[in-house]
C-alpha cells in the first residue's frame, strides 16, 4: 500500500473500512462519487479478494491486514458481519505495527451495542471514540437512509463528521440508541421488503399479461413515486391513499385485496422480528 497521500478535507482526513462488502461499498461509492474524498485517502481491508474488485477500480488502497487500515486512517468503518468482529479486532491488534491513539471507529454491525462496541475496541486502541450506525446500501445511489448514536466519548465534531459522510448518501439522523435495533429493522432491513414489493408487483401484471421488463420498471416507478409524493407533499400517507381511491374504482378494489392478505399486519411484523432479530445478534455478542 501507498501509505503517504496527504489529507483532503479538514476534519475528516482519511478513512478506512474493515471489511469490503455491500455495505463499505455503498458508503465508499457514496465518499468518492461526491467528491467528499480522495481515493488515495481511502483504505481498505478484508481476508480475500472475493470484494476488492471495485476497491481497485476506485483506486483506493486494499490490504488484508486490518491493523494497516487503522494506522491510516482517522475515521475506521468496522463493516463486517457481526459474528467476525472478533476475528477483525484481533487481526487489527496482530498487525498494528505501533500503537495509535485519535481514532474515531465507526460501527455498521447491526445490533451490537456501543457498550459492547466500546469495550471491545477500547482493549485494542485505548481512548478511540466509537459511533454506532445504521446505514441501508441504497446510500450507494444517493437515496440512503441512515441513522447513528454516538459513544461515551465521540465528540459533537466526531458526530458532524459521521453525519457529513453518510449525507453524501442520502439521508442521516442522530438518534437515541434504543431505538436503532427499530430503526434498522425499518430502513437497514426495508430495501430487502421493497424489493419483495416491487416484484410482486410486477409479478401481479405479468399475470395480467405485461411483459416483464416493463412490469418491473413500471413497479419501481410506481414505489419510487409514491414514496417522492409522501416525502415531498408532507401529506399522510393514509390520506395520499384515500386520494387516489374514487367511489367504486379500480384503486380501492386493490386496496381491498391488500387489506384481505393482511398487508398491514405482515409489514409491521418484518419490522418487529428485524428488531428483535438485531436484540438476539446483540446479545451473542
Ligand atoms: N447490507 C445491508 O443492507 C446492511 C444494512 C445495514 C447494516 N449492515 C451491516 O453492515 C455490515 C456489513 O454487511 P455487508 O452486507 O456489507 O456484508 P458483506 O457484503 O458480507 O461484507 C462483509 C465484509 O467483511 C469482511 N470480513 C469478514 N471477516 C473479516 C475480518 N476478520 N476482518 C476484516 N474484514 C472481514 C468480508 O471479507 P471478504 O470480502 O474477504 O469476504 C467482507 O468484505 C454488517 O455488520 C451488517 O450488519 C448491512
Amino acid at each position: 500500500m501507498n501509505m503517504d497521500a496527504g489529507k483532503t478535507l479538514e476534519g475528516v482526513g482519511k478513512v478506512g473500512f474493515v471489511g469490503a462488502g455491500n455495505m463499505a461499498q455503498a458508503i465508499g461509492g457514496a465518499l468518492l462519487r461526491t467528491g467528499l474524498l480522495k481515493a488515495s485517502n481511502i483504505y481498505v481491508s478484508s481476508p480475500s479478494n472475493t470484494n476488492k474488485g471495485p476497491w481497485i477500480q476506485f483506486g483506493t488502497h486494499t490490504t488484508t491486514e486490518n491493523g494497516c487500515v487503522v494506522e491510516n486512517s482517522d475515521v475506521i468503518f468496522l463493516a463486517m458481519k457481526p459474528i467476525y468482529l472478533d476475528a477483525a479486532l484481533m487481526d487489527i491488534k496482530n498487525t498494528l505495527k505501533q500503537p495509535v491513539s485519535n481514532k474515531l471507529f465507526v460501527s455498521l454491525l447491526a445490533g451490537v451495542p456501543l457498550k459492547v462496541l466500546e469495550e471491545k475496541i477500547h482493549r485494542i486502541v485505548p481512548g478511540a471514540r466509537v459511533i454506532r450506525v445504521m446505514p441501508n446500501t441504497p446510500v450507494l445511489v444517493g437515496a440512503g437512509c441512515s441513522v447513528f448514536s454516538c459513544g461515551t466519548t465521540a465528540t459533537k465534531k466526531d458526530a458532524e463528521i459521521v453525519k457529513m459522510m453518510l449525507s453524501t448518501g442520502g439521508i442521516c439522523q442522530e438518534i437515541s440508541e434504543s431505538l436503532i435495533d427499530a430503526a434498522g429493522g425499518l430502513s437497514g432491513c426495508g430495501p430487502a421488503y421493497v424489493y419483495l414489493i416491487i416484484e410482486a408487483l410486477s409479478d401481479g401484471a405479468v399475470k395480467m399479461g405485461v411483459p416483464r421488463a416493463m412490469a418491473t420498471q413500471f413497479a419501481s416507478q410506481t414505489v419510487l413515486g409514491a414514496a417522492k409524493m409522501v416525502l415531498e407533499t408532507g401529506k399522510h400517507p393514509g390520506q395520499l391513499k384515500d386520494e387516489v381511491c374514487s367511489p367504486g374504482g379500480t384503486t380501492i378494489c386493490g386496496i381491498h385485496a391488500l387489506e384481505k392478505g393482511g398487508v398491514r399486519s405482515t409489514l409491521m411484523e418484518a419490522v418487529e422480528a428485524a428488531t428483535k432479530r438485531a436484540a438476539e445478534l446483540g446479545k451473542n455478542k
